[in-house]
């Protein structure tokens, strides 16, 4: 199985969502996962115009080029996407946000399935994943028949309180539903900077909480879900 991580902070891999993806990356590694982490801080992905084009010429036909086909065509062939972001004022970041509006390109109005109205993209079938457009500079993967991929949320905050996460966890339910896509796993980490020490001097509490995440990662790549006392140890304050 093939976990992608899609990560919105604009530190990229110094930052301290990337100290949780990592850990659960090592995990599902070590349960035979193959893994691949994706920095939007590294990409050009331009805001989404709104013009609906993508709609009318078919999934993956967006006229802004950019690094969106050669991410999209990274995430054809996962089995779990890991969308990953640091709180930024109680919310995902706008970097993340960005990538999200633009994911719009692989549906159309008329793909998503359980939602209601439009505007809607649909991930919820690997033939949704596009076919190169004329501007790509990368053509994205081809569609095949697999299942469709699950997805999951990382995300980082800077305060004690979990709170701050009220946001993205209302946000990744609703592209859950958007997307047609089952959300397996969410893990929100608070006090993010306690995670950004060398593993020396890390804390007792912190290297046990990465201990969890990295059990998570094996139970994601063995079972594509997070167990009940998982999910409880990975609830606590940091
Ligand atoms: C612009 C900005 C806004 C932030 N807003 C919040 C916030 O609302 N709540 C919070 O707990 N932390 C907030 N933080 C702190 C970050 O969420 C925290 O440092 C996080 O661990 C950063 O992750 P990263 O290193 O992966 O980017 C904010 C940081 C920045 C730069």
């Amino acid at each position: 199985m093939r976990i992608v991580a899609i990560n919105g902070s604009p530190k990229g891999k110094d930052g301290n969502t990337n100290v949780i993806v990592e850990h659960l990356f090592k995990g599902a590694q070590e349960a035979g996962a193959e893994t691949r982490n994706i920095f939007l801080a590294e990409k050009e992905i331009n805001h989404c115009r709104g013009c609906h084009i993508c709609w009318t010429r078919g999934p993956g036909q967006c006229v802004i080029s950019d690094d969106m086909p050669e991410v999209l065509a990274m995430m054809g062939s996962a089995d779990v996407i890991l969308f990953a972001s640091p709180v930024y004022f109680g919310n995902i970041s706008g970097m993340l946000k960005t990538f999200m509006d633009r994911m719009t390109m692989i549906g159309s109005p008329h793909t998503a399935a359980g939602t209601k109205g439009e505007g809607h993209a649909a991930a919820g079938t690997r033939e949704n994943v596009p076919e190169a457009g004329p501007q790509e500079a990368t053509p994205p993967a081809a569609p095949t028949a697999q299942a469709a991929p699950k997805l999951m949320m990382v995300s980082s905050c800077g305060f004690s309180d979990r709170g701050e996460f009220e946001v993205t966890s209302l946000w990744i339910n609703k592209v859950a539903q958007k997307m047609n896509m089952e959300l397996i796993g969410e893990i929100y980490a608070t006090n993010g900077k306690a995670f950004h020490t060398s593993p020396e001097a890390l804390d007792s509490k912190i290297s046990d909480y990465l201990q969890h995440v990295e059990q998570g990662g094996k139970e994601i790549a063995a079972a594509m879900n997070l167990s009940a006392a998982t999910k409880k140890a990975l609830e606590q304050l940091i």
